[in-house]
């Protein structure tokens, strides 16, 4: 038997907000989703979708019946059953979680008549849930249950993993609260682990944590490589092959960026630190992240002699393709010291968004890879877009001042860019 179509309030219209309200609607709910911003909210009414990500435009449009997008308060919660929380948790001066947006939303909840439950999908610290529950409770809205229900979508591949997702974490203190949002995700196949709030909000934490640490692990081995003469690669496929560890997220490169990696990594360690806890591992896994950034600047310099008055050209901005999402990516800590050591830096970026790219100022952006590389005096692969795989790299040879290319995420092949007159240098190979 179906169940029941449900009245949803999503809050935010963010990556996850967007992404949770879609799929909910193409579940068959009906969705009203809440922005503060009118630019946004206006967007979205005219049928255009404010990030890139594959799929959503379409299940957006096709589900138009069912979804609908709002500034206001009354329209959102005009017979809303269940409110979901998506709203962004950026870092705060202290390290925490930021979670005034999150309070603003729990706060514009009381009154809300068919409210049945609050279900957090924002990213939050351990220890939230209980939080919330007060705030509440002290709202008058005791009798409205209360979810974790973390997300574990990426970007670039969020509808299909909200579709068909490994896990559906769902952390409550009553069953009904949890029965209600299992349901809500009836029609989607996948595992729904039912657990308390504290260990839910955990999973999210770690599950990111886990991840990065993956990458930080096969970056040093990386660099081990580079120290005794192995390849990372043959590596990296091989130590993958064991079903104990698996072959994912073992791609060399230089470091992890996005909005979740560096943030939630950060978060995790002030969350331990706040209980008196030093998270070392954790600690050595962001340590490596940096210096492997700072080694690619490194491997330049030395390779160069200076940076200073040479142009070098940055292929790829986003912190990973198929995204136009420019936060905490590689690009900009690169950018940052190049400009700081007197370089002059060119780009090439098929989906960054101009305002991020613009803050570089003495930064160039070119529309193809063949353009930004001309006159260079080194190139940096530093997003793997499929689009430089299909570059003209022979051309490019030509045309740039010292064939140096730095392929920070080993897309191209060595050999063959050797063979065009490159000096070729990747991440751990020989
Ligand atoms: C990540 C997680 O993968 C999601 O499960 C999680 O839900 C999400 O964060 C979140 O917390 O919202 P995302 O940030 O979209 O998703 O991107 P990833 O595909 O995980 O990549 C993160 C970074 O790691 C990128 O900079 C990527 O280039 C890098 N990476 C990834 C590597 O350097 N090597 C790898 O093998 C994999």
């Amino acid at each position: 038997v179906r169940t029941p179509e449900r009245q949803v309030a999503v809050f935010g219209a963010g990556y996850i907000g967007l992404v949770t309200g879609a799929c909910l609607a193409e579940l068959g709910h009906r969705v009203v989703v809440r922005d503060i911003d009118p630019g946004k909210v206006a967007l979205l009414r005219s049928g255009d979708v404010p990030i890139y990500e594959p799929d959503l435009g379409d299940m957006i449009a096709r589900n138009k019946e069912r979804l609908s997008f709002t500034t206001d308060l009354g329209e959102t919660l005009d017979g809303a059953e269940i409110a979901y929380v998506c709203v962004d948790t950026p870092p705060s001066a202290s390290g925490d979680a930021d979670l005034s947006r999150v309070w603003s939303v729990v706060r514009s909840l009381e009154g809300a008549e068919h409210l049945r439950a609050v279900v957090m999908k924002s990213t939050v610290p351990v220890g939230t849930g209980t939080r919330v529950r007060a705030a509440l409770d002290e709202a008058g809205l005791s009798h409205v249950g209360y979810a974790a229900n973390p997300e574990f979508t990426a970007e670039g591949s969020a509808v299909r993993d909200f579709m068909r997702p490994d896990r559906i974490v769902i952390g409550s203190a009553d069953d009904a609260t949890a029965a209600l949002v299992a349901e809500l995700h009836e029609g989607i196949e996948g595992p729904v682990v039912v657990m308390d709030v504290r260990s839910a909000e955990m999973v999210k934490l770690a599950s990111n944590a886990l991840l990065a640490t993956k990458i930080s692990f096969i970056n040093e081995i990386a660099t081990l490589c580079e120290k005794t003469g192995a390849d990372v690669e043959e590596v990296a496929r091989a130590v993958g092959l064991d079903h104990r560890l698996g072959p994912h997220f073992l791609r060399p490169g230089i470091g992890w960026g996005g909005s979740c990696f560096p943030k939630d990594s950060e978060a995790l360690r002030q969350l331990a630190s706040n209980t008196g806890y030093h998270l070392q591992l954790l600690s050595a896994v962001i340590e490596v992240n940096n210096l492997q950034k700072r080694r690619a600047i490194q491997k330049l310099k030395d390779e160069l002699g200076t940076l200073t008055g040479m142009r070098v050209a940055l292929l790829g901005l986003t912190f990973k393709p198929g995204t136009d999402d420019m936060r905490e990516a590689t690009s900009t800590v690169l950018a940052g010291r190049l400009l700081a050591e007197g370089a002059e830096v060119r780009c090439w970026d098929p989906m960054a968004r101009p305002a991020e790219v613009e803050p570089w100022t003495s930064t160039t952006r070119l529309a193809t890879p063949e353009l930004a590389v001309e006159g260079a005096d080194a190139a940096i692969v530093v997003t793997e877009w499929p689009q430089l795989k299909e570059a003209d790299w022979a051309g490019m040879a030509a045309t740039m001042r010292r064939p140096v290319l730095f392929d920070g995420r080993n897309l191209l092949d060595p050999r063959e860019m050797r063979g065009l007159g490159y000096t070729y240098m990747g991440v751990g190979r020989p």
